[in-house]
């Protein structure tokens, strides 16, 4: 088993974007996952759609935009317009779930649903054919460098049990604490895209960290 590695750039130089996406770029990531963040749904503020498509310029990745931010509908055609491939949005702040990952397929992206670490998996059952990817959060959003929740693990397993009996083949995608402690045993439990931030962007050697990481997700030891 495999998975596809996605670099977060908030662990990035905010001043030097296009620079830690070419060599995250040159190193082989599969996407680029970029925080989306609004100082209400999570208590960080970060980037909106002009830094998406700056990125969309810089760098033939996938961009993956992972929307932390209250009223998504709001924004989901300039996050399109600017470049993001995936769009993942959080159950928690959408009363109208189905309408809103139509809407992103509509407009030409891949649609997610994101799950915090409280929520229940059964939120998503009902959306489960309109998903492309499911992100489930493994730390409580907000923050790059936070401790893995090891619980998350087995929250893997039972989502791709879930998402199975639904008749859903859609990745899941685990954001958050993730490096080589975790990358083997959340691939084994059907983890099929990582993304890390601060195990990439914090080493002294990113390619490094991307090429071990991949050998984790594929069972090995370093
Ligand atoms: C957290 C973000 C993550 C974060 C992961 O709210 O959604 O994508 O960048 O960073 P690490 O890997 O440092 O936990
Ligand atoms: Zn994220």
């Amino acid at each position: 088993m495999t998975a596809r590695i996605a670099p977060s750039i908030l662990a990035a130089d905010f001043a030097r974007l296009a620079d830690a996406a070419a060599l995250v770029e040159r190193a082989g990531a599969d996407l680029l996952h970029v925080d989306v963040m609004d100082g209400h749904f999570v208590p960080n503020i970060t980037v909106g759609p002009p830094v998406v498509a700056a990125l969309h310029r810089a760098t033939r990745l996938p961009l993956d935009v992972h929307l932390m931010i209250e009223e998504p509908d709001r924004y989901l055609e300039a996050f399109v317009s600017a470049g993001a491939s995936m769009v993942t949005v959080h159950v928690e702040v959408l009363p109208h779930l189905h309408r809103t990952l139509s809407r992103i397929r509509e407009l030409g992206a891949r649609a997610g649903a994101a799950l915090n670490p409280s929520t229940p998996l059964e939120s998503i059952r009902e959306v489960a054919g309109l998903l492309d990817h499911l992100l489930i959060m493994s730390v409580n959003p907000g923050f790059g460098g936070q401790s893995f929740i090891p619980r998350s693990i087995a929250r893997i397993a039972e989502a791709r049990a879930l998402l199975d009996a639904a008749g859903s083949a859609a990745p899941i995608e685990v954001d958050g604490g993730v490096d080589l402690s975790n990358a083997g045993p959340l691939v084994e439990a059907g983890t099929s895209i990582l993304v890390a931030g601060a195990f990439i962007y914090g080493a002294p050697d990113p390619a490094g960290a991307i090429a071990s990481l991949r050998r984790a997700a594929a069972g090995g030891t370093r």
